[in-house]
């Protein structure tokens, strides 16, 4: 029995998110957090003939420990989107404590599950999350993810742009890094299959690629960020770690994670300068989460390191005021 909750489930992200886990049968029970609307949500999906049973709960009545009791895994896209102007940073003030208050949640009532967290800058509320089940002492580095799917999707799909390609699935491209403009780095060389990408059109994919956030902030002039192509792809990691979980092998999805804890993660951080913690590389998964964090930086093209060496700045900088958020409020 596997028993899911996303938290912020009646938000842009949380609505379909929460479509898609309803209509999965990789979900058994499914419990909708959020602080406006998600009875009416939880009622909305639960006229869908599928098995999962799904609850709404609100923050008064202890709806967070009664939405998240005997959780098997838990998604988070709550706190504020980005409007045209905004960095991811920006959203830094207001989803620090968000994100973190939801995690002391998830440390006292279902420390064991899967933690998927999708609300923004990605780059910090993971550091933040991970302090917090650190200071809660039920932290398991192989079960924590910052989810950085978008950038994958996105890079099948601009890439498969430029090369003509019909059906933009059959090209997977290892993202690395993190999860914000120059931090997000495509590693267009170890695409599968190989790609040929013409010199002039180069920069141009990697950007659009690494910017392609902002495309939809600024397509939805106000009114939020990627919510669509976010829920398939947060279903896509969701789905990617159940199946693992079940038992079933060979499957890899990069994601956002802390290096020091997973197997695999000290190779690729010595790979990477030593110096981060954290970092997006492709992970394997198993039935307990990262089965091993693998190393797609060895081959990295000349273009490529430079592209590296710009992401290990920015993201030294988002991990550290992630951890002093935690530790400062601990
Ligand atoms: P939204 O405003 O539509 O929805 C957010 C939801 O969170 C709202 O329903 C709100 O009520 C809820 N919420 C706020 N505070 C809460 C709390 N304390 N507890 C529970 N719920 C709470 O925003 P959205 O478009 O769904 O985006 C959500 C987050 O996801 C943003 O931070 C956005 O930047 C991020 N995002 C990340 C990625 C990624 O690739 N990781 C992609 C897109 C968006
Ligand atoms: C995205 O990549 O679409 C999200 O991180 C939302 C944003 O702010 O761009």
């Amino acid at each position: 029995m596997v028993k899911a909750a996303v938290l912020g489930a009646a938000g842009g992200i949380g609505q379909p998110l929460s479509l898609l886990l309803k209509i999965s049968p990789l979900v058994d029970e499914l419990s909708l957090y959020d602080v406006v609307n998600s009875p009416g949500v939880a009622a909305d999906l639960s006229h869908i003939a599928t098995p999962a049973e799904t609850k709404g709960f609100l923050a008064a009545d202890d709806g967070l420990e009664k939405a998240l009791t005997g959780c098997d895994i838990v998604v988070i896209p709550a706190g504020i989107p980005r409007k045209p102007g905004m960095t991811r940073q920006d959203l830094f003030t207001i989803n620090a404590g968000i994100v973190r208050t939801l995690i002391q949640g998830v440390a006292k009532f279902c420390p064991k599950a899967y933690v998927l967290i999708i609300s923004n800058p990605v780059n910090s509320t993971v550091p933040i999350a991970v302090e917090t089940l650190k200071e809660a002492g039920v932290f398991d580095a192989k079960k924590v993810f910052g989810v950085t799917t978008l950038d994958v999707v996105r890079a099948s799909t601009f890439t498969a742009a430029v090369t003509g390609e019909v059906d933009p699935r059959k090209i997977t491209i290892p993202v690395v890094g993190g999860h914000s403009g120059e931090t997000i780095v495509p590693l267009l060389s170890a695409a599968t299959p190989a790609v040929s990408i013409p010199e002039d059109k180069y920069a141009a994919l990697i950007k659009r690629i690494q910017f392609g956030g902002d495309e939809v902030v600024q397509a939805k002039a106000g009114a939020g960020s990627a919510t669509l192509s976010m829920a398939y792809a947060g279903f896509r990691f969701a789905e990617a770690v159940l199946k693992a979980h079940k038992g079933e092998k060979n499957i890899v999805e990069p994601a956002f994670v802390y290096l020091p804890g997973v197997p695999g993660g000290q190779e690729v951080q010595a790979a990477i300068g030593g110096q981060l913690e954290y970092f997006a590389v492709p992970i394997e998964l198993g039935t307990e989460g990262v089965a091993k964090a693998t190393n797609p930086i060895p081959n990295v093209t000349e273009a490529e390191k430079k592209l590296l060496e710009v992401a290990y700045t920015g993201l030294a900088d988002n991990i550290k005021n992630g951890i002093a958020f935690a530790q400062e409020k601990a």
